[in-house]
């Protein structure tokens, strides 16, 4: 594969893995400041925000083998996994890398959510925000797009946007939590 077309396929997947996780963040956001409605709402609801956190991170894993592959800077296993191991712009890599980590670890706990107490659950839930401002500040920091007013536009919008909603959030209930995710029913519901 040509170089410029892995080149390519790096910085696209990473924009669109950060769409996809600013939307899961915003879809979480607007379940549990109730914008979509109070119980019971229909599964596909849930099922939307979970369906964006994956995309998250299958479109950050071809990130993430794009820059592998791609030999203009070479980037090797242990600087791909190693905060701050490589030459090539390493703060802002190791914003992106962080944010891997946190991303893993909240889809692991989401898909064993039956199996770990529900404190674990929420509380590795709550990293969602790092792991937002983390990718947001490496897609601002390590992108060649990062200088374009649409990239530029799009990530300070919807970083206030989320401010703005985890505010609403967390002055609205006694409770603060990505709790209210849970499904209509669920033992763990609130
Ligand atoms: C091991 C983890 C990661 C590594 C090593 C990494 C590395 C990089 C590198 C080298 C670039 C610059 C590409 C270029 O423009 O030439 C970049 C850009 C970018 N990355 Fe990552 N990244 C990682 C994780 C993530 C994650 C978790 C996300 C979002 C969910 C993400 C989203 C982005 C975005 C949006 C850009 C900007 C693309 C552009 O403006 O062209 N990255 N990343």
């Amino acid at each position: 594969m040509s170089s410029k077309l892995l080149w390519y396929a790096a910085r696209s997947n990473g924009l669109v893995a950060w769409v996809l996780l600013a939307a899961a963040v915003l879809w979480g956001l607007a379940l549990s400041t109730k914008l979509l409605g109070r119980r019971p709402r229909p599964a596909w609801v849930l099922d939307m925000h979970r369906f964006l956190g994956a995309g998250a991170l299958v479109f950050t894993a071809v990130h993430v083998v794009s820059i592998l592959l791609d030999t203009y800077v070479h980037f090797g296993l242990v600087e791909v996994l190693v905060p701050l191991a490589g030459s090539w712009h390493p703060v802002a890599v190791a914003w992106g890398i962080a944010g891997l980590y946190l991303l893993v670890a909240l889809e692991v706990t989401s898909l064993l959510r039956a199996r770990i107490p529900a404190r674990l659950w929420r509380s590795t839930h709550y990293l969602s925000f790092p792991l937002f401002a983390l990718t947001s500040a490496h897609a601002l920091s390590a992108g060649t797009d990062r200088h374009t007013a649409l990239v530029r536009g799009a990530v300070f919008g919807v970083c206030a946007l989320v401010a703005v909603l985890t505010a609403v959030r967390f002055a609205g209930s006694g409770r603060p939590g990505p709790a209210n995710l849970a499904p209509a029913g669920s033992p763990r519901s609130v």
